[in-house]
C-alpha cells in the first residue's frame, strides 16, 4: 500500500498551493476593500462549544477526541462559535460594529464526494453590532465582489437569500407549530436533495397534516410570482417581515449587485444559531453544491458570552469556489517561481554564481543556480525547465570579469552588460 493522505484531506503540491494562495490572495483584497480586519482563533475547542450551538448536522460530523488533561476535545468544524465566543469576551471594549475576517481551516467528517472534503478554507466575514437591514447587504455585497474579483459575473453565480422570521411568519400562516419549525427547516433545506415522498414523510412524522406539507412546498417557490406571494404575505400578518427583505433587496441595488440575488424561501441553512436574513450563493448552472453561506444570528453572543449584541455573518469554502473557478477557466496557471537564473562558464566556479546570486537577491529578486558542479550547457537546460524569466551567463572564456550575457525567456537575443551595472538595475 502507498502511504497517502487521509481520505478527504489534501496534500498541496506547489501547483495546488498556488491556486490555494491566489484564492486566498482574492479573498483578502475584498475584506479590506470593506474595512473588515483579520484575526485567528485556535484550531482545537472545547467539544460544548459545537454541541451547544451549531446544530446537530455538523455534531454528527465532529473530530473530537479526550485529550491528555481529560478534556473533551473538537478539531474546529466553522469558525463562527470561535468568532462568537472571541468578541462576547471583549465587547464591552471594542468599536462597533465590529468587521472582522479569517481565513480558518476547518474539519468535519463528512462523506468524501465532489465540492466535500474532511478539511477546507473558508473565508468568514462577520459583522456585531449593528441590527439594521445595512448590515446584512454589506455582507452580501461582500460575498458578491468575491465573485467578482476572480472573473465570475452574475450569468456564473447566483445569491440565494431568504429571513427565517419572514418564513416563521408564513409558516405560521399555514398551521405550522413552534414544535414542528425544525422539521419544516429540515425539509426545505432538502428540497433539492432528497425525494419527496420522503420528505412527506418526515414531516408527516411531525405531525404536520397532507395540507399543510403540500402548502409548504408551494411557499418554497411562492416568491417567483410577486403579486401572489402578496397576498401570501398579507394573509399570514407578515408585511412588516416582508418590508425588512424588501429594503435589504433595494440596498443591494444601491450596492449595485442587485441582479445577482434572487429571493428564495427554500433557503433556510443547516446552522441552528440563525435568527434573521439568511442566504447561499450557488453556480448559476446548479452543478455544484453552494460556495458560500451565512446569515444573521442575533442571539449567538449572548448564549456564549452573556453580551447581547446582533450579529451577521458568511463563511465561503474554498473547495467549490477553486473548482468552479477551473471549470469556468479562470484559474490562473501558476507563475514561474524564479526571476533570474545565474550560470557560470569554464572560466569560473559555483563560487562566482554564489556571489552574483547572494546580490541580486538582496535587490529583492529570486535567483537560483545549479548547485554543486555542473557544465554550462546542464546548467542552461536546468534554467529553462525552472521557467526562468532571465538567464545571466558568467565567467565564459570570452568574457571579462565585470561582463555577462543576459538572455530574457522566449527570446533570441543576448545582451552583453556590465555585470554590476546590471545587479545595480536588477
Ligand atoms: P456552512 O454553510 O456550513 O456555514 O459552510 C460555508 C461554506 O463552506 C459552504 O457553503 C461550503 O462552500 C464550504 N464547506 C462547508 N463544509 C465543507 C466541506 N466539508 N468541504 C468543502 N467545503 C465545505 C458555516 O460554516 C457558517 N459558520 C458560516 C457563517 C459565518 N455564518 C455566519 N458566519
Amino acid at each position: 500500500m502507498s502511504p497517502g493522505a487521509l481520505p478527504g484531506f489534501r496534500d498541496f503540491y506547489p501547483t495546488e498551493l498556488a491556486e490555494r494562495s491566489y484564492i486566498f490572495g482574492g479573498w483578502r483584497d475584498v475584506a479590506r476593500r470593506y474595512g473588515f480586519v483579520e484575526y485567528d482563533g485556535p484550531p482545537l475547542e472545547p467539544l460544548d462549544l459545537y454541541t451547544k450551538k451549531s446544530g446537530a448536522e455538523i455534531v454528527d460530523q465532529l473530530y473530537n477526541f479526550t485529550d491528555k488533561g481529560g478534556r473533551e476535545i473538537a478539531l474546529r468544524p466553522e469558525m463562527t462559535p470561535t468568532f462568537a465566543r472571541m468578541v462576547a469576551a471583549r465587547a464591552n471594549a471594542m468599536r462597533k460594529p465590529v468587521r472582522w475576517f479569517s481565513l480558518p481551516q476547518l474539519f468535519r467528517y463528512e462523506r468524501a464526494q465532489r465540492g466535500r472534503l474532511r478539511e477546507h478554507f473558508q473565508l468568514n466575514m462577520d459583522i456585531v453590532g449593528e441590527a439594521d437591514v445595512s448590515a446584512d447587504a454589506e455582507l452580501l455585497a461582500a460575498a458578491i465582489d468575491v465573485m467578482r474579483v476572480f472573473g465570475l459575473t452574475s450569468e456564473d453565480v447566483v445569491a440565494r437569500v431568504s429571513d427565517r422570521r419572514l418564513l416563521n411568519a408564513l409558516l405560521a400562516g399555514i398551521g405550522v407549530t413552534s414544535e414542528q419549525l425544525p422539521a419544516a427547516y429540515a425539509a426545505l433545506d432538502k428540497l433539492d436533495r432528497d425525494p419527496r415522498e420522503v420528505l412527506e414523510q418526515r414531516l408527516a412524522a411531525a405531525g404536520l397534516s397532507v395540507q399543510t406539507a403540500a402548502q409548504l412546498f408551494e411557499l418554497a417557490g411562492a416568491t417567483a410570482d410577486e403579486a401572489a406571494f402578496s397576498q401570501l404575505v398579507d394573509a399570514a400578518g407578515a408585511t412588516a417581515e416582508w418590508e425588512t427583505l424588501r429594503s435589504y433587496l433595494d440596498h443591494l441595488e444601491s450596492l449595485g449587485v442587485r441582479d445577482w440575488v434572487r429571493v428564495d424561501l427554500s433557503i433556510v441553512r443547516g446552522l441552528a444559531y440563525y435568527t434573521g436574513i439568511v442566504f447561499e450563493l450557488f453556480d448559476a448552472k446548479g452543478e455544484l453544491r453552494a460556495i458560500c453561506g451565512g446569515g444573521r444570528y442575533d442571539t449567538l453572543l449572548e448564549s456564549l458570552g452573556g453580551v447581547s449584541l446582533p450579529a451577521l455573518g458568511f463563511g465561503m469554502g474554498d473547495v467549490v469556489l477553486g473548482e468552479l473557478l477551473r471549470v469556468r477557466g479562470k484559474m490562473p496557471a501558476s507563475e514561474p517561481a524564479v526571476d533570474v537564473w545565474v550560470a557560470y562558464g569554464d572560466s569560473g566556479t559555483v563560487e562566482d554564481a554564489m556571489r552574483v546570486a547572494a546580490k541580486v537577491r538582496a535587490r529583492g529578486r529570486s535567483v537560483e543556480y545549479a548547485l554543486g558542479s555542473q557544465k554550462l550547457a546542464r546548467q542552461l537546460k536546468a534554467a529553462y525547465a525552472a521557467g526562468a524569466k532571465q538567464t545571466l551567463v558568467i565567467a565564459t572564456p570570452e568574457l571579462s570579469a565585470n561582463e555577462a550575457m543576459v538572455r530574457r525567456k522566449d527570446e533570441k537575443v543576448e545582451l552583453r552588460v556590465q555585470l554590476d551595472e546590471w545587479i545595480a538595475g536588477a
